[in-house]
């Protein structure tokens, strides 16, 4: 209510020491089980400066896939030495600009992309160490979406139809080009350990066969990320403790089993770190009972800020932060401030009596929410406030209506007819000068 209060609604809320908790169990539980660890924070899931700079402090390293991504984490100030560039489609000015960071490793995704890396580093008098994304050819049991190790995938180069060995041959080839390990990502909220244990038996397969065939040793084995979280009651995810018990020996047996020496193992959590670290708070603006059907409870915030309903059929938790201490006494469904019918919080979930001005949070919103929001409809970016011990901080500013109309170029030819529709924007400025759209109370 208080943060509310202060930053105003639609407001992401991130707990650091959930957040930093997260990155420690990572670190202990693989460390103990296995000798030679890297975990990287796969960045796509939330990445802001702060964030960043918690998990670099945390002894992780970072795995972005963009160069905004990069841009970041080195503004960030983490160390280019802890950062792999990941991405199916990276630019040449991506590449050139991870070169010149002088990052650890490129993930490569594809023979263009290394044959591209070797060019440009070969410009620079460089060598850039690069791990090969391969794909497994394994179907995790999650949504269709964000299944990524079948061979039918826009990412990644195929073990089964022989593409991976000639890469790793290509690869060895190239002088600019040092191949130090492998990469594979199944998918992601995956709830059993058995698609990670398959991986690793057919990355270490084609790692015996790769030597065997060209000499070369795999000195890392990056599994990628995808460990599931609870969104909701009905979700009953792996603890990490369980998905490092299941990895480290199987890593281990299927190294001495194929007489290879242990690779460096990396994992990528996302989702993991920061999930459940995520709150994101609304506002009511309306209520709308149709008898019969359905409660519609409509807050200032929905798809553009969360649009993973839309797109994956989440679901998620909620709660009336100011009435939280009594039982639910309705069903209703969370809609957004989108003009699109798909745009929806939560569907059927139980409250207490619901009233305009409530404020309602949702719960396990720290991944993949923000870094997928949008300005659809012109809606702003919300606020995003980091808690510790009682304390709060803003760690990404509310978007204004200024940012909205920043970048927007008019061309000279259409001033001089639009000289008084500007004029009458002006004058709504006069009549609305803070622009910031926020629900805030202060
Ligand atoms: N490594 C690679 C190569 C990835 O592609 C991903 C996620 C991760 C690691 C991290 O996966 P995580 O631990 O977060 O599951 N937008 C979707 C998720 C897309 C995941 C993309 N790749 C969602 O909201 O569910």
């Amino acid at each position: 209510m208080a943060l509310a209060r202060r930053y105003g609604t639609p407001l992401y809320v991130v707990d650091e020491m959930a957040v930093r908790n997260a990155c420690r169990a990572h670190r202990r539980e693989f460390e103990s089980r296995y000798p030679r660890v890297r975990i990287l924070y796969a960045s796509k899931a939330l990445m802001t400066k702060a964030i960043a700079m918690i998990v670099a402090e945390e002894g992780l390293s970072l795995d972005v896939c963009s160069g905004g991504e990069l841009y970041t984490a080195l503004s960030a100030g983490c160390p280019p030495d802890r950062i792999y560039f990941h991405g199916n489609s990276k630019t040449l000015s991506e590449i050139d600009f991870a070169l010149s960071a002088g990052i650890c490793r490129f993930v490569v995704d594809n023979m263009d992309e290394l044959r591209l890396i070797d060019l440009l580093a070969n410009a620079k008098g460089l060598v850039a160490d690069v791990i090969l994304r391969l794909t497994p050819g394994i179907e995790a049991h999650t949504h269709e979406y964000i299944k990524t190790g079948q061979i039918d995938s826009k990412f990644g180069i195929a073990i089964p139809n022989g593409d991976a060995l000639r890469a790793v041959k290509y690869a060895k080839e190239l002088r600019n080009v040092k191949l130090t390990g492998l990469h594979c990502h199944v998918g992601s909220q995956i709830f059993e350990t058995e698609p990670f244990l398959h991986a690793i038996e057919v990355m270490m397969d084609f790692a015996r066969e790769a030597c065997d065939a060209t000499g070369f040793i795999m000195e890392e084995l990056d599994i990628g990320g995808g460990l599931g979280v609870r969104y909701t009651g009905g979700d009953d995810p792996l603890s990490v403790a369980d998905l490092a018990e299941a990895i480290a020996p199987a890593l281990l047996k299927a190294a001495e089993e194929r007489c290879l020496p242990l690779p460096t193992l990396l994992m990528e959590p996302g989702r993991a770190i920061v999930g459940e670290a995520g709150t994101t708070l609304y506002t009511v603006n309306a209520v709308k009972h149709i008898e019969g059907v359905r409660t519609y409870v409509t807050v200032d915030g929905g798809m553009a800020d969360n649009p993973r309903v839309a797109l994956y059929q989440a679901e998620y938790d909620a709660v009336l932060a100011n009435k939280a201490d009594r039982p639910p006494t309705c069903e209703v469904s969370i809609a957004g401030n989108c003009c699109e019918s798909g745009d929806m919080l939560a569907w059927d979930i139980a409250l207490p009596d619901v009233e305009v001005g409530d404020i309602l949070a949702i719960f396990c919103t720290g991944a993949y929410n923000y870094s997928m929001a949008s300005n659809y409809n012109r809606h702003l970016r919300p606020a995003m406030a980091l808690v510790k011990d009682g304390w709060s901080d803003l760690i990404v500013e509310r978007e204004t209506y200024e940012d909205h109309v920043r970048k927007d170029v008019v061309p000279d030819r259409l001033k001089s007819s639009h000289r008084s529709a500007a004029v009458s924007a002006e004058s709504a400025m006069l009549v609305y000068p803070r622009a910031s759209g926020a629900n805030a109370s202060e």
